[in-house]
């Protein structure tokens, strides 16, 4: 376990803590999506609240290790002024930390938030640079992580600060953990594990880990294809990873070696092109016709996963099971969600598309929770300690 900003005196310290701002913008450079925002209040607002004096700090996006005003936080620094309903000190410099802003962070007063410019202005950044995560350390007392979303990264503002100065973990971390790991490691039984996404490669640590705590695995989305080749199913023009074929065989004997269900489509919406408006139909999954492609579970499938996850005690969701972005395409994953907000059970979205598609049906408050973490929650599930957390102080 590891120690909270609750284990410790903040009261009248310089705080720094990494959130994970990296909010999606549109051309205007409003923000589309606030939840990782307002996700980190509950931390912001307690040392708020405790009189620390705050510096927050974050990425946004990929700039390549140097100033891109693209990805400025000052969309952020708006919005947090809003929902504290205070000034918010933000000095957009691009070396992130120069005199002026360690001059400001040394004049904050007790409940003052300041946030700096994208860490990843900072090529040091993403190379957990030591210079850089001292610089950032020497401004504060205290680092708190809340950057679950980041936590997956071995960076300066995310693991390197906490080399100089002591570390624990925000309220979105704390969460987050309790909530994956849980589910992972303490399920109520029936545990159902749902994945999807495009490609076998990116899932098979996943599926691997998760073959060990489920009682039941869905594969769903374009990953399945490869699984359907690999059983000697004609796939069409389908998305395929020829190289990982017999690797999904294996997952599927695995599974049967360690008694653990493992469902695949019985029957897809297949299309002949990859657009919304394309000529497409049902067909059962040994019959696509080779000038046709995999876009979208049927309708048994959906009513076989849907009793599935209905069912379930504990039930976690990662990766959509059709091109959901595509209206036409969209019912297998809308109906996946749709069972996991009738469920009983524990409901666990596991962050990014999963995330976005629960979001796009208006479920939210149907789950019980939603990871702000896309790849970070991924590599928990995977069974992998992350950086960010792992050099926070235990308890
Ligand atoms: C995310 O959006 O998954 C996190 O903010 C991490 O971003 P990154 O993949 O650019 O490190």
């Amino acid at each position: 376990m590891k120690k909270t900003v609750r284990d410790v005196e903040v009261r009248g310290k310089t705080v720094i803590v990494r959130c994970d701002f990296n909010v999606p913008l549109d051309e205007n450079k409003n923000i589309t999506d606030d939840i990782r925002i307002t996700s980190a209040m509950p931390t912001i607002n307690y040392l708020v609240e405790n009189d620390a004096k705050v510096i927050l700090m974050s990425h946004l996006g990929r700039p390549k290790g140097e100033p891109d005003m693209k990805y400025s936080l000052a969309p952020v620094a708006k919005r947090l002024e809003e929902l504290l309903g205070k000034a918010v000190t933000f000095i957009s410099v691009p070396e992130v930390v120069n005199d002026e802003v360690k001059e400001a962070a040394k004049n904050l007063k007790g409940g003052d938030v300041m946030l700096l410019e994208n860490v990843r202005f900072r090529k040091e950044e993403t190379k957990n640079g030591e210079e850089f995560s001292k610089e950032l350390a020497d401004m504060a007392e205290l680092f708190v992580n809340d950057a679950f979303g980041t936590a997956h990264r071995a960076h300066s503002s995310t693991a390197g600060i906490a080399s100089y100065i002591p570390g624990v973990s925000g309220f979105l971390i704390e969460k987050e953990l309790e909530f994956l790991g849980n589910a992972v490691e303490n399920p109520k039984r029936p545990f159902v594990a749902i994945m999807g996404g495009a490609k076998v490669s990116d899932k098979i640590t996943v599926i691997d880990n998760l073959l060990k705590k489920v009682d039941c695995l869905i594969i769903g989305g374009g990953m399945s294809y490869t699984f359907y080749k690999g059983m000697g199913y004609e796939i069409g023009t389908s998305i395929l990873e020829a190289d990982k074929t017999d690797l999904a065989v294996s997952l599927i004997e695995k599974a049967k070696e360690m008694g653990v269900e493992l469902l695949l489509p019985v029957d897809t919406v297949v299309a002949k092109e990859f657009n919304n408006d394309s000529e497409h139909f049902t067909c059962d999954r040994d019959k696509i016709p080779a000038d046709y492609m995999g876009m979208d579970i049927g309708e048994k499938t959906v009513a076989l996963f849907s009793e599935k996850i209905k069912n379930a005690a504990t039930v976690i969701w990662n990766g959509p099971v059709g091109v959901f972005e595509m209206d036409t395409f969209a019912k297998g994953t809308k109906a996946i969600a749709e069972a996991m907000a009738e469920c009983d059970g524990m409901t666990i979205i596991g962050g990014g598309d999963s995330a976005a598609a629960v979001k796009k049906f208006g479920l939210n408050d149907k789950m019980t929770h939603i990871s702000t973490g896309g790849g970070a929650s991924l590599e928990f599930l995977e069974g992998k300690v992350l950086p960010g957390v792992d050099v926070l102080q235990d308890k």
